[in-house]
């Protein structure tokens, strides 16, 4: 049976890739109906993905139409209520990160799931990059040893309209440092974060926050230095890791991974391995496969509300101790 689906917020993510994925996956879904305030987004994007029908008010839509499951891409400030609107009117929800603008968004969240007994999916995609999926699987066999410290840094200039207000829920911690802090917690595993220490630079203009540099101590004495920015000309994402016996470092978008290892005989020496054609919606594609391949099934999200909450907690921590100045202990 195909999941019935609606779309919420027809701009640049969730029309161009998330609901252009979910228009080629044929059998497994129907694409049913989508909404945006701008009315010509809404309209066209029907259209354009074959969706029945297209509204103005999200509300109407969850309202009038037979629905199993709806996609959320709007601005961060919007996330949240439109999220527990999707849950509450009895439906499975995949939000694009980060969910809300802080940790007392997701509980709420995380407390409507709860209460509706729907499922709640959150677009961190970094994890479906071929080139960090390979990363993690190398970390998970232990090829660096025992782990001593990560590196992740993200950068480029995308802040520019809702996203560049922290009245919005914008700045670069909530644009691309969740990214970057999801990543870190997923290839760290269990290990529990217990301190940050962050120091921003702040647009002048708008106010929000536009470099930081931070650290997280986790529980097990694994350091963390994590890096954001939104200055630099182009998108760059990068995730390094270091152990007692080697290292490995993934890069997006090229998905250039090098690998060091004095376990494996193939990587004793620095080996670096480039895809021929690095494929940006790749990762979108798989993870919007994962998602309905996880409704079908009935099986636990694969990137549910407590990663969401868990990722809020360091990046909340981050924006206190660049106020305060101080570290923050979780
Ligand atoms: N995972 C990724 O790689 C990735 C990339 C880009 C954006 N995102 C996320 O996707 C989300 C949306 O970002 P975007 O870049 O598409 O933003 P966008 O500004 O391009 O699109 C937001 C859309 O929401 C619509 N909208 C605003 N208020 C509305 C309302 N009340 N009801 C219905 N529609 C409304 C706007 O008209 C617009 O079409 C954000 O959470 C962002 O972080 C994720």
């Amino acid at each position: 049976m195909a999941i019935k689906i609606g779309l919420i917020g027809c701009g640049g993510h969730g029309r161009d890739r998330l609901s252009k994925i979910l228009f080629n996956m044929e059998s497994k879904v129907q694409l049913v109906a989508c909404s945006d305030l701008d009315n010509a987004s809404a309209t066209s994007t029907a259209t354009e993905h074959g969706y029945s029908n297209s509204y103005e008010n999200y509300m109407d839509m969850l309202e009038k139409e037979d629905l199993d499951a709806v996609v959320v891409a709007l601005p961060h400030d919007l996330l949240k209520s439109a999220g527990k609107s999707v849950l509450e009117a009895g439906l499975d929800l995949f939000v694009e990160k980060p969910a809300g603008v802080n940790a007392d968004e997701i509980l709420e969240i995380i407390e409507a799931e709860i209460e509706t007994k729907k499922t709640v999916m959150v677009g961190y995609c970094m994890r479906y990059n071929p080139s960090r999926m390979r990363l993690k699987a190398l970390f998970d066999k232990n090829i660096v040893g025992n782990a001593i410290q990560i590196h992740g840094h993200k950068s480029g200039s995308q802040l520019g309209t809702w996203n560049a207000y922290l009245e919005r829920g914008g700045g670069q911690l909530r644009w691309h440092g969740v990214h970057i802090v999801d990543q870190v917690l997923w290839i760290l595993g269990d290990r529990q974060p217990i301190r940050v220490h962050c120091e921003t630079q702040w647009d002048k203009v708008l106010g929000s926050d536009q470099d930081s540099a931070f650290t997280i101590l986790f529980d097990d004495g694994i350091t963390a230095s994590i890096s954001v920015s939104s200055r630099t000309e182009t998108i760059f994402d990068v995730i390094e890791v270091f152990g007692t016996d080697g290292r490995i470092r993934s890069e997006w978008p090229s998905e250039i991974l090098d690998i060091q290892s004095s376990r494996i005989s193939d990587y004793q020496n620095p080996t670096r391995i480039v895809p021929n054609s690095p494929d940006y919606m790749r990762m979108y594609t798989i993870q919007m496969n994962d998602w309905i391949d996880s409704l079908i099934k009935g099986v636990e999200m694969p990137i549910g509300s407590l990663d969401a909450l868990n990722v809020y907690r360091v990046i909340d921590a981050a924006y206190k101790s660049a106020e305060a100045g101080e570290p923050i202990n979780l």
